[in-house]
């Protein structure tokens, strides 16, 4: 295959087929993901391979053995990779591919190939492959840009109408680039969105003219009414033959109401999917360089809401139990009862020189935090004036700096 010849781009449909990958390195690593998610039957022939192969072959994905490369390994290869680190193996196992009749990709050396991986990406049932002769670094951006444009939105996909329905769609902590690959997607989708006070905000204004945006916190009623109406709405427009995104902040099902959504929508015979999504509860923490868990310093993680106070009827929570255990919590909802929290953690059993951080609006633009104790903690929120959204991690985890 000479370098300016012209490549032909095929997919094949390898499910049930034998591939057989000869060399077990990081090449033969990359290339197994897509053929198994193809359904191929691997074989991996190599006397060593890297972990990620060897869990894949103790899992039963695929098939290693343990050997080096021998004639007649390719008996029955509908089509076989080279990936060995010693040309003269890959060479050999290129020329049995061809007196077989069997495309081949040499990794080492392409252009000795009868075959070539293109880039491939996916998208929402698209494969897209890209062949650029050889100049991967090429072939791989432009891969990377047009997925990435699907993603956005950008291209144009023409794809089947979407069904009528409802998505509820975690939208991440407040960071457009911080909602999933399918979150996103969906989102570029919809007819109707209904979306949240907190979230990622900015993707509602890349959203075309045609799409009805609703905004969820700013329907009237009182706070149970307000999610009843929310709940009517979904079923309205689903039920109008509209497909509408519910995008909310965080994770839908973390302190969201999403399942009090997917009921509603389930009891009006609506279909919903549910696209999780990355709860402030650690996203905002970490980028304020606070881990919830730490090797030897945590090994528990209770996130709790601070919605209703200590000692309230209506209140859930187990605040002696709390108090009693060393690892982290993960306040949600309590910057305003920051002071009666702090004090019944301390009266329940925890040192009053525990560390604390608070972190505002975590993730976005706006993003703040400081670092307390629990006996400064409620003084300072006070001092510094934070206010909703915010995040309280109490616990070791809240002293740790990476300068040690
Ligand atoms: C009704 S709960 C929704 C939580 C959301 N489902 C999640 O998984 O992040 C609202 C609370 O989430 C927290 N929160 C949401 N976004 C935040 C952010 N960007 N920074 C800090 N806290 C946030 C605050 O504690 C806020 O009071």
């Amino acid at each position: 295959m000479s370098a300016h010849t012209e490549q032909y781009l095929v997919g094949l449909q390898l499910a049930g087929r034998r591939v057989v990958i000869v060399g077990g390195g990081p090449v033969a690593q990359r290339r197994v993901g897509r053929l198994l998610a193809a359904g191929a039957l691997v074989e991996v022939i190599a006397p060593h391979v890297t972990p990620a192969v060897e869990g894949m072959a103790a899992a039963r994905e695929l098939i290693w053995t343990p050997r080096r490369y021998a004639e007649g390994d390719l008996d029955g290869a509908w089509y076989v990779l080279a990936c060995t680190d010693d040309p003269q193996v890959n060479a050999a196992v290129g020329a049995e591919a061809e007196r077989r009749r069997v495309f081949c990709v040499r990794a080492d050396d392409g252009a000795a190939g009868t075959a070539a991986t293109p880039a491939t990406g996916v998208f929402d049932g698209l494969t897209i492959g890209v062949l650029a002769r050889g100049a991967h670094r090429r072939s791989a951006a432009v891969r990377t840009a047009l997925v990435e444009a699907l993603q956005a939105g950008v291209v144009d996909d023409v794809a089947d109408a979407v069904q009528p329905g409802v998505a509820l769609v975690g939208g991440g902590p407040g960071d457009p680039e911080l909602i999933t690959v399918r979150g996103r997607r969906l989102l570029a989708r919809a007819d109707v969105v209904v979306a949240d006070r907190l979230g990622p905000r900015d993707l509602i204004d890349e959203l075309g003219q045609h799409v009805e945006v609703i905004d969820a916190s700013k329907i009237p009623y009182g706070r149970a009414m307000a999610q009843q109406r929310i709940n009517e709405l979904l079923v309205e427009r689903a039920r109008a033959g509209k497909f509408v995104v519910r995008l909310k902040g965080g994770d839908p099902f973390v302190y969201g109401r999403g399942f009090e959504e997917l009921i509603a929508c389930t009891q009006a015979g609506v279909p919903v999917t549910v696209v999780p999504g990355i709860t402030s509860a650690f996203a905002a923490p970490a980028v304020a360089g606070v881990p919830v868990s730490h090797r030897g310093v945590a090994h528990e993680i209770v996130v709790v809401s601070g919605h209703v106070a200590p000692g309230d009827p209506r209140s859930l929570v187990d605040w002696a139990a709390l108090g009693r255990m060393r690892g982290t919590v993960v306040l949600m909802m309590a910057v305003e009862r920051i002071a009666p929290i702090a004090a019944a953690l301390i009266e329940y059993g925890r040192p009053a020189d525990t560390p604390v951080a608070v972190i505002q609006d975590g993730t976005t633009r706006i993003q703040r935090s400081l670092r307390a104790t629990l006996a400064t903690v409620a003084a300072q929120v006070r001092q510094h004036e934070i206010s909703p959204p915010a995040i309280i991690v109490v616990g070791p985890v809240a002293g740790l700096s990476p300068h040690g």
